[in-house]
C-alpha cells in the first residue's frame, strides 16, 4: 500500500510514521525545506516521546521517506492524506482552509489510477466535498474518491493514541474507498480497535463535537472550581465523586488554568462559526469558550492575591510554559495569556520549561527571562507558579527550593501538591478549587 502524507507536522509525522510501522510505504511531503532537511538528517523537528525511534526504525526499514516534491509519490499513491494546519482564520474565528485547498490543487494533476484523497486535518462539514470539487476542476478525468478520517491523537501521547485508538472514524462515499482505508488500518484489527464507517459530513462533525465535548468537561470543572473556592469544597474530591458515575467518567475533569493547545481553542471557535453558518445554535460551546477565557483571567487574579494584592516588582518563578506536559507546543498555552498580564503590571518573570522555551521566546512579549534549571528560576523569587504539570515539577525538593527563595508563595495551577505538604515545607500555598 502506497501512502502519501501531505504535511509533516504533529499529526502528519506521527500518522505517517505509524502507517509505515503498519507496513505501508509512506512518503511524507512538507513544503518547508528546513523541516524535510532535518527529517532526512535524522532530526525530529517536534518534541513527541518515542517519535525519534519510530521514525528512525521505519526510515531504516525503507518504509518511510521525506520530500518536498509531491509529484512522483502522488502518482504512485493508493491513498493521499491531507494533514496540513487548519488554524483559526484571522478576524472571524472560522477554520482557515487555505492550506487544505492548496494541497488539494497541488496533488490534482499528479493523480494516476484510482486514488483515495483523505482529509486527516480537522475541517468543517462540507470540506471533503469541496476538496472533491477542487480536484475534479483541475483534473476532470482523475479516478478518485474523497474520504474523511479525523485524527484523535493527543500531543505527548500521540503514538500510543494512534496505535491503540478508542475508535477510527472513516467517512466515505464509496465501498471502494472504505475497502482501501480498512486495508490500511488492518493491523488495528489485532487489538480489536473499533472502526466506525459513516458518511463524510458525520465524520467531519464527529471530530468537532468530540473536541467541543471534552472542552466542555474541562470548562465545567473549572467553573465548579470557582464554586469550590467560594464554599470551601475541594474540587479534586468533587471531580472524583462525579467521575465514579460511569455515565460521567473520570477523564478530563481536572481543574486547571484553562485548556490550551492547537485543537480545543481553535476547534471550539470553528464549531461556533459552523453552527452560525448553518443557522444552528451553539450556546453551550459559546459558554465553554467564555468560561475558559475567564478561568485564565481568574488565574491572574489568584496569583495577584497570593502576592498580597500586587505583582509589581515581585519576582515570579514560572514552572512550565507549554499547554500540557510532554510537548514543545506553545499554541494557545494558558501561559501566553497569564504571564503577559502579570508582566504588564510590573511582575519580573523567570520561566522554566523542559521543551517549550524556544517557541515561547517567539510568542511571548520581551522582558521574560528564560532559565535552564528549576533552581535558577526559584533563586530569590517571591513566588512560584506551577503552570504545567511536567514530571520534573511533581517531586520537587520543597525545602531546598524554599531556602533558595526570597518569598514563600506557591501557586499550584495544576493541583499537583497537597496543602499540608506545602505548608510543612514553609510555603503559603494556593491551588485551583481547593
Ligand atoms: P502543524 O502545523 O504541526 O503541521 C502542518 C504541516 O503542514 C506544516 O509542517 C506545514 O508546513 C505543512 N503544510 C502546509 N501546507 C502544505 C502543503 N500544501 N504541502 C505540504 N505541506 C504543507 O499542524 P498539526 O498540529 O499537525 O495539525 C494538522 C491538522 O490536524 C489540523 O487540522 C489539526 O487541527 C489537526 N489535529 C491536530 C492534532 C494535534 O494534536 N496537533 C490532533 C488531531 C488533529
Ligand atoms: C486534544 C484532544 O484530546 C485530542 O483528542 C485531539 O486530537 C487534539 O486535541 P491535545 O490538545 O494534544 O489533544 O491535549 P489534551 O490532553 O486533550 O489537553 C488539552 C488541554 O486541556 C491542555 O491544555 C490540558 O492541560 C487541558 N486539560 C485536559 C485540562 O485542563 N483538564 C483536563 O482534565 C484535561
Amino acid at each position: 500500500m502506497n501512502v502519501v502524507m501531505i504535511g509533516a507536522g504533529y499529526v502528519g509525522l506521527v500518522s505517517g510514521a505509524c502507517f509505515a510501522e503498519f507496513g505501508a510505504q509512506v512518503t511524507c511531503v512538507d513544503k518547508l525545506p528546513e523541516r524535510i532537511d532535518a527529517l532526512n538528517a535524522g532530526r525530529i523537528p517536534i518534541y513527541e516521546p518515542g517519535l525519534e525511534d519510530l521514525v528512525a526504525r521505519n526510515v531504516r526499514g525503507g518504509r518511510l521517506r521525506f520530500t518536498t516534491e509531491l509529484g512522483d509519490s502522488v502518482a504512485a499513491a493508493d491513498l493521499v492524506f491531507i494533514a496540513v494546519g487548519t488554524p483559526t482564520r484571522r478576524g472571524d474565528g472560522h477554520a482557515d482552509l487555505q492550506y487544505v485547498y492548496a494541497a488539494a490543487s497541488e496533488i490534482a494533476t499528479y493523480l494516476t489510477g484510482y486514488t483515495v484523497i483523505v482529509d486527516k486535518s480537522t475541517v468543517p462539514v462540507g470540506t471533503a466535498r469541496e476538496v472533491q470539487r477542487v480536484i475534479r476542476k483541475a483534473n476532470p478525468d482523475a479516478d478518485f474518491d474523497v474520504a474523511s478520517n479525523p485524527e484523535f491523537l493527543r500531543e505527548g501521547s500521540a503514538i500510543g493514541d494512534f496505535m491503540r485508538p478508542d475508535r477510527v472514524v472513516l467517512g466515505v462515499q464509496s465501498e471502494r474507498a472504505e475497502k482501501r482505508l480498512r486495508e490500511l488500518y488492518r493491523p488495528l484489527n489485532l487489538i480489536e480497535a473499533p472502526i466506525l464507517v459513516t458518511d463524510l459530513e458525520s465524520a467531519e462533525l464527529i471530530k468537532y463535537a468530540s473536541n467541543a465535548f471534552l472542552a466542555t468537561k474541562i470548562s465545567f470543572i473549572n467553573e465548579m472550581s470557582q464554586l469550590c473556592e467560594a464554599t470551601g469544597a475541594d474540587v479534586n474530591a468533587v471531580a472524583k465523586g462525579m467521575g465514579m458515575d460511569k455515565r460521567i467518567g473520570n477523564k478530563f475533569l481536572h481543574a486547571g488554568p484553562g485548556y490550551g493547545g492547537s485543537c480545543f481553542p481553535k476547534d471550539t471557535l470553528a464549531l461556533i462559526r459552523i453552527a452560525q453558518e448553518h443557522g444552528a445554535s451553539s450556546r453551550i460551546v459559546e459558554s465553554v469558550v467564555e468560561v475558559n477565557a475567564s478561568q485564565k483571567a481568574r488565574m491572574v487574579a489568584k496569583i495577584r492575591q497570593a502576592l498580597g494584592g500586587s505583582e509589581a516588582d515581585k519576582t515570579i518563578a514560572v514552572l512550565g510554559l507549554t499547554f500540557k506536559p510532554q510537548t514543545d507546543d506553545m499554541r494557545d498555552a494558558p501561559a501566553l495569556a497569564i504571564l503577559p498580564a502579570l508582566a504588564d503590571r510590573g511582575a519580573i518573570i523567570r520561566a522554566h520549561d523542559p521543551e517549550g522555551t524556544a517557541e515561547a521566546r517567539t510568542l511571548m512579549p520581551s522582558g521574560i527571562d528564560y532559565v535552564d534549571t528549576i533552581e535558577d528560576a526559584l533563586r530569590d523569587a517571591d513566588a512560584v507558579v506551577l503552570m504545567t504539570e511536567w514530571n520534573q515539577y511533581r517531586g520537587l525538593d520543597l525545602r531546598e527550593l524554599r531556602s533558595l527563595m526570597r518569598g514563600n508563595v506557591f501557586v499550584d495551577l495544576r493541583n499537583v501538591y497537597e496543602r499540608r505538604t506545602m505548608e510543612d515545607a514553609g510555603f503559603v500555598y494556593s491551588a485551583v478549587g481547593r
